[in-house]
């Protein structure tokens, strides 16, 4: 059995990643997330097991941290899309829930040239933030997640 169970979120617009304005967003989709994971986390990828889940409903996505917590889950690499600049009530759940999230953005949200994507209200309540490096943003924050449970 894996080490670490970590959820892969993904919130609204980003049910079809590689299709979606590949210009911004590129053209892989999640399918080539586990040979990202392994690259970066070599020997160790093993002690890894994703879940993956995506809604482009804010509740469903509430829904399925609060399940998160209670499986036990040992960290999310969420990029809630567009909630991430206005969604109190995603920024209230990750308060409470105590699992470990990384905030993670395809493209570099603070290099954008509209203003309200370079506010982030989840950002307090997730231990970082990794963005602009498209599919990899995924791979880094879960090598993020294991460093976060090796360093306690
Ligand atoms: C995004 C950036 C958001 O501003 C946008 O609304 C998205 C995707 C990203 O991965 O770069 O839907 O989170």
């Amino acid at each position: 059995m894996a080490r670490y169970r970590f959820l892969v979120l993904n919130g609204p617009n980003l049910g079809a990643l590689g299709k979606r304005q590949p210009e911004i967003y590129g053209t892989s989709g999640m399918n080539a997330l586990p040979a990202l994971v392994e690259k970066v986390l070599g020997a160790r990828a093993g002690d890894v097991e994703l879940l993956h889940f995506q809604s482009n409903s804010e509740g469903a996505l509430i829904d399925r941290l609060e399940l998160a917590r209670e499986e036990g889950l040992h960290g999310v690499a969420f990029n809630a899309g567009a909630y991430t600049h206005t969604s109190l009530a995603l920024a209230d759940c990750l308060a409470w829930i105590g699992v470990p999230c990384v905030e993670v953005h395809l493209s570099n949200v603070l290099a954008r040239s509209e203003p309200l994507r370079q506010k982030s209200h989840i950002g307090r309540h997730v231990i970082g933030v990794v963005a602009g490096f498209g599919m990899l943003s995924y791979a880094l924050a879960i090598q993020a997640l294991v460093q976060h449970h090796e360093k306690e």
